[in-house]
């Protein structure tokens, strides 16, 4: 017998119906949630600077890559968790090799007060890689072409630039938003007396798009499902309104013009996502209450704080952990926000033990708590209700960009720690697709779109794309909006 047949007792079972009603998303509402998104794609293309809609950014990306891009190219990755610099060789052919070094951004970067921390730590991270590739001393006689993948919703008029329209992923640093990060980060790369230059500001959605065009042309789609979540596709000039009039004559109308949707903000005027009380919780106490709707339901970011919430309703009620009164250490940690994050969903749904042990040591060890059966049960049943909800919500974006620009079939390219590292997440997604689709009887691995898996996008991608504005910048073709 399968630990998931297994029953609760009643009073459990009772409970667990209840997040089960709520968590579930019916195709039905899958799909009336797909077909506002796509209204919003449209009006997001068409304006863009209503908060409760998705911005639609313009990238700048004007050209598909087409496999024969060459050069080495440095790429740093600004994401929630992690600095990651590469240095990329494009080796043509549709070829590229990478070195690259992961730095931790420390928890209290994300609020500093002062943003010259953030950016003076990145070129620190900057000089130490430069250091480790160059032992003998950083050249100087040459300035070293840069990709800058800045993970957040940032507004261009160029791809040199990007004004932070807000933090996302719980980053909350004064003056930033509003401003070009480019510059801030220049001003730090000078002081050191770093020999580099921007050549490209990106998002990780767009990165992940290109880098995986490059060695696949049926990509159409570049997504992150990690500590936050977003897309990116190629749209042409002649569907997206707010760019008309602005732009030089060499972007003809049927150019492509790469969009990086934003869509984690999504909804934000609560018109379709099932949002229960926990998610209206979790909004109204994040650092930005009323944003990123999409994603407060379906990113890392937030699972481990719904499972948290949700056990601490059930503690609350008598009916787990009880022999841990209130003012136990255990109950405080499951009282404190953000305690666990999604590796503790992660964890207990790949526990294949028959009394689930895996699940027992995860919360003796993250909650210091000792569990019965039932109660982890319990919880990988919630694991089970949380991570389905997110994979089936998170396909929406992909189904309305498939949807509105008609690929019937197409590769999406997809990274982030949720879609590598959660049990099942891309088996969700691809279930959820074909009940949109109606895929039915239709084995997995034949599905008309697919989500797959996108190697080091947002670094390769950076620098695929710094190469692509370098060849343009050469044929003196425009990089922005008409000046
Ligand atoms: C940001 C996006 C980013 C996504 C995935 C979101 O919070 O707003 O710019 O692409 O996270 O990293």
């Amino acid at each position: 017998m399968s630990v998931d047949s297994k029953a609760l007792p009643a009073d459990l079972a009772k409970e667990i119906e209840v997040y089960k009603n709520q968590f579930w998303v019916p195709t039905e509402t899958l799909n009336k949630i797909i077909e506002y998104f796509i209204s919003e794609l449209d009006r997001g293309n068409a304006d863009g600077t209503d908060p409760t809609g998705i911005p639609m950014n313009a990238a700048w990306v004007l050209d598909y890559p087409d496999g024969s891009e060459t050069g080495d190219y440095l790429a740093i990755d600004l994401g929630g968790t992690n600095l990651r610099v590469v240095l990329v060789h494009l080796l043509g052919n549709h070829k590229f090799t990478t070195e690259q070094s992961k730095y931790h951004i420390p928890t209290k970067m994300r609020t500093t007060q002062h943003r010259e921390e953030l950016f003076g730590f990145i070129a620190e991270c900057l000089e130490d890689f430069l250091k480790q590739q160059h032992p003998e001393g950083i050249p100087t006689g040459k300035l070293f072409p840069l990709g800058f993948t800045f993970s957040y919703p940032a507004s261009q008029n160029s791809i040199t630039e990007g004004v932070l329209q807000r933090w996302t992923k719980g980053f909350d640093i004064p003056n930033v938003e509003g401003h070009d990060v480019v510059p801030l980060l220049m001003e730090q790369v000078e002081k050191k007396g770093l020999p580099i230059k921007i050549d490209a500001l990106i998002n990780d959605t767009s990165g992940t798009l290109v880098a995986s065009r490059y060695t696949d042309e049926l990509t159409e789609m570049g997504c992150i499902f990690g500590t936050g979540v977003n897309g990116a596709y190629y749209d042409r000039i002649k569907n997206i309104p707010k760019l008309q009039g602005k732009l030089e004559a060499d972007i003809a109308p049927d150019s492509p013009m790469l969009i990086n949707c934003e869509y984690g903000s999504f909804d934000n005027a609560h018109k379709v996502l099932p949002r229960t009380k926990f998610d209206i919780q979790i909004d109204n106490e994040s650092p930005r209450p009323g944003q990123q709707a999409f994603e407060k339901m379906t990113s890392g970011y937030y699972l481990g704080e719904l499972i948290r919430l949700i056990m601490l309703e059930t503690y609350e009620k008598g009916l787990i952990f009880k022999s841990y009164t209130k003012s136990c250490e255990q109950i405080k940690n499951l009282q404190t926000p953000y305690f666990l994050d999604t590796s503790f969903l992660s964890i207990i749904e790949a526990d294949d033990t028959a009394d689930l042990s895996v699940t027992s040591n995860e919360f003796s060890s993250k909650l210091f708590i000792d569990t019965t059966f039932e109660e982890r049960l319990f919880a990988r049943k919630l694991s089970q209700f949380i991570g389905t909800r997110a994979a089936r919500l998170s396909i929406c974006g992909i189904s309305a960009v498939c949807k509105k620009m008609d690929h019937k079939v197409a590769h999406i390219a997809a990274d982030g720690s949720v879609f590598l590292k959660y049990p099942y997440f891309p088996e969700r997604a691809a279930q959820g697709l074909s009940d949109v689709f109606g895929w039915e009887g239709i084995d997995m691995k034949d599905h008309p779109i697919q989500i797959k898996h996108a190697e080091d996008g947002s670094g390769v991608g950076a620098a695929i794309i710094a190469a692509l504005s370098h060849a343009r910048k050469e044929k003196g073709l425009s990089l922005g909006v008409k000046l």
